[in-house]
């Protein structure tokens, strides 16, 4: 029997190893544990999501909490160490690009735990993004490796991994998405809000370089303020970004948006219903420019760069410089019609999970 800690930190992470865990679970070959570390605690950025996506509650948590990125990545690596060194499991799977993947890592690593990574050899190139330090520290000291892109395979081999080790799988956050489509239809936020199915766009933000300087946030607000009053936006604020906002005193201009509908962040099915049926989104997510290129929403990437570059290639993703004339000339474009995807990305067909057990069946000789 293959004992896995399947590892979960923050938001993203779970819809992640919802399909993975399940599957395992079902299965007699495996005793999968799951362990959440606690980076998110909010229940509106974690527990909901557990309910949601049918998750067991985690068989280890260990509380971490916020903090800056050392304090964060240490305080998982503490506590981790300590469980790693009573349960010794058979393998580790983390998921992503938080800091709660490249602590987990670092520890089973070192204690000869072997690493499977999913979400592998996705890279901006840009490494001011603390992400981009996670995915590529976190690659290098893996020993399985799950992609859900080319991009990820060819970064992979040029970086010198084991092609033996490396296995294409598809997307697991697509897999959580296909299987929740329809149940997301029932939750009843659009009414909740006052918007109404293709009528509204919907915006994301939290990543440091837009929210936590004062001018590139204010300059994103001054095209938000435009673009409102063509089409009303939806704003779920992160907890990070909502500090931002009161730090900088922008929460007057933010309350004077009359079609600017601000919420708190919300559960998976809810913002999935809101992102199926928007005429487009802006954000500076990395798994909403993947799930809105498999639902062929129109999504405005407030980014330089993407790891996530098929979104672009085959989807409805665009890079939009952070000027207010780019930023309303792409939402007029999503409006107009004109930011369609070719294709959805090859094995985004909610069967990457099945994948990745198979795998490790096969490795494992059971
Ligand atoms: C983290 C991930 C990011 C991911 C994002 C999704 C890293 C480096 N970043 O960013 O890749 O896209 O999650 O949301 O791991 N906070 C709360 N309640 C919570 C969690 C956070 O209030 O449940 C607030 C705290 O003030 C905290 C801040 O948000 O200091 C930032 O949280 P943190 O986990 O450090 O990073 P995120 O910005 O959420």
């Amino acid at each position: 029997m293959l004992k896995i800690v399947n590892v979960v930190g923050a938001r993203p992470n779970f819809m992640k190893v919802a399909p993975i865990h399940r599957r395992m679970a079902a299965d007699p070959q495996f005793k999968p544990v799951l362990l959440h570390t606690g980076q998110h605690y909010d229940a509106r950025m974690s527990h909901t999501f557990f309910v949601e996506l049918e998750m067991p509650e985690p068989d280890l948590y260990l509380g971490v909490g916020s903090g800056t990125h050392a304090e964060q990545t240490a305080a998982v690596m503490v506590a981790v160490e300590k469980i790693f060194m009573q349960e010794r499991p058979d393998w580790v799977l983390v998921v992503g690009d938080v800091n709660s993947t490249l602590a987990v890592s670092l520890v089973a690593a070192k204690l000869h735990i072997p690493v499977a990574h999913v979400e592998s050899g996705l890279r901006s190139g840009d490494r001011t993004m603390p992400e981009e330090i996670n995915r590529l520290l976190t690659d290098r000291i893996s020993d399985l490796f799950f992609i859900t892109e080319q991009s990820g395979w060819d970064h992979l081999l040029e970086e010198g991994t084991n092609p033996e080790k490396m296995h294409l799988v598809g997307n697991v956050m697509i897999d959580s998405l296909v299987e929740h489509l329809d149940k997301s239809r029932s939750s009843t936020i659009q009414q909740e809000l006052g918007v109404q199915a293709h009528q509204y766009a919907l915006m994301t933000l939290h990543r440091p370089s837009n929210v936590d300087q004062p001018q590139v946030l204010r300059r994103i607000l001054s095209a938000v303020e435009i673009l409102q009053k063509e089409t009303p936006i939806v704003f779920p604020i992160h907890p990070r970004t909502r500090k931002m906002v009161s730090q900088f005193g922008l929460d007057p201009l933010i309350r004077s948006l009359d079609r600017l509908i601000l919420a708190e962040p919300l559960g998976y099915l809810a913002f999935l219903r809101l992102m199926s049926e928007a005429r487009y989104v802006i954000t500076d997510s990395g798994g909403i420019q993947e799930e809105t290129t498999y639902l062929n929403i129109p999504c405005l990437t407030l980014r330089e760069n993407t790891e996530r570059p098929i979104t672009i290639t085959l989807g409805s993703n665009r890079l939009v410089p952070l000027t207010v004339d780019a930023m309303v000339h792409y939402a007029r474009e999503a409006l107009a019609g004109r930011l369609k995807r070719k294709a959805i990305p090859p094995l985004w067909d909610g069967k990457a999970g099945r994948r990745v057990v198979d795998v490790f069946k096969k490795i494992s000789g059971c």
